[in-house]
């Protein structure tokens, strides 16, 4: 299979499960309704797709992560419609539509955010509910990394970094932060639902280390060479607002070859991985496909 392949894949695996996360019953409110306009407006579904591979390659049951991959890919939806608001990045554009907020206005695109990381913490909940101490472990990792350790607290990074010049290791760690760590619970959730080994546990927890600054040092990158029409998002937005990216502030060469690094830093993980018995394959292929990709 190659990287369209495997994400059409995880594709099928996690859009029906994110179709049914609020009842029929409340469809016709129109916070539910920007929440699901944003929730299905497509996205890559990386975090999915990343759970889906480690799932499959230590063995685990699909059907008890998916509710997990639902849950982190209804926070990740979250993150970005508030990271678009006109108080964050003000942007108009997100997977190939006009933001939450352009469509139902601000304050309920603030709702559609809380609305569906509530609902996330209610799925997992429920998951957590026969009192499996692995489950209750997993659960509680994502919590921890959509946090101020995690997520939150690579945005308040963020946004307090805008025309500031920071330092590299704040940088590592505002990146680490805002997007490594949501990408560092698609990685680990089988970890914790398969009880891995400590030596297993570590590698995958350094490729996700890895893969989430690869991740976001593109991400930047695009911001400045991207097609918009392809990426689905406006471009150049990281020069107009000042931010602190790797790009702004270490130059598109320096950029690209500390992505080539945690590539690098990525493929040791899983040859590693590799040499006790997994079939790291598809898991290359995505690899791969994240250090390429034009969108
Ligand atoms: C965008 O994430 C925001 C970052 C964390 C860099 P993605 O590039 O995964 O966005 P979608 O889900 O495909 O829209
Ligand atoms: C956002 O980073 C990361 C999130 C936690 C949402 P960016 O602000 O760079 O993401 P884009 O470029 O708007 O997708
Ligand atoms: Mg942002
Ligand atoms: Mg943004
Ligand atoms: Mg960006």
């Amino acid at each position: 299979m190659d990287a369209k392949e495997l994400i059409t894949l995880a594709g099928e695996w996690i859009e029906p499960s994110l179709k049914k996360v609020f009842p029929e019953e409340l469809s016709d409110d129109i916070t539910v309704k920007a929440s699901m306009y944003s929730l299905l407006a497509g996205g890559k579904r990386i975090r999915p797709c990343l759970m889906y591979l480690f799932g499959s390659l230590l063995g685990c049951d699909l059907n008890e992560v998916l509710p997990y991959a639902t849950s982190l890919e209804m926070i990740h939806t979250y993150s970005l419609i508030h990271d678009d608001l006109p108080c964050m990045d003000d942007d108009d554009l997100r997977r190939g539509k006009p933001t939450c907020h352009k469509v139902y206005g601000e304050g309920i695109a603030l709702l559609a955010g809380d609305n569906l990381l509530n609902r996330a913490y209610e799925i997992l909940f429920k998951e957590c509910m026969s009192g499996d101490l692995a489950k209750i472990r997993a659960a509680s990792y994502i919590a921890s990394k959509a946090g101020i350790e995690g997520m939150i607290g690579g945005q308040s990074i963020d946004l307090d970094s805008e025309d500031k010049t920071i330092d590299t290791d704040l940088l590592y760690e505002l990146q680490d932060k805002k997007t490594g760590a949501l990408l560092s619970a698609a990685c680990m959730i089988p970890c914790f639902l398969k009880e891995a080994s400590a030596e297993v546990a570590s590698q995958v927890m350094e490729y996700a280390m890895h893969i989430g600054l690869l991740f976001q040092i593109k991400d930047d990158i695009l911001d400045v060479e991207a097609d918009p029409s392809l990426l689905g998002k406006s471009t150049g937005k990281d020069e107009r607002d000042h931010k602190s990216t790797f790009v702004t502030l270490l130059g598109m060469e320096e950029a690209q070859s500390r992505m080539n690094g945690e590539y690098q830093g990525c493929l040791d993980n899983l040859a590693a991985l590799e040499s006790l018995g997994y079939d790291i394959k598809d898991l290359k292929i995505i690899t791969e496909f994240l250090a390429e990709r034009k969108y």
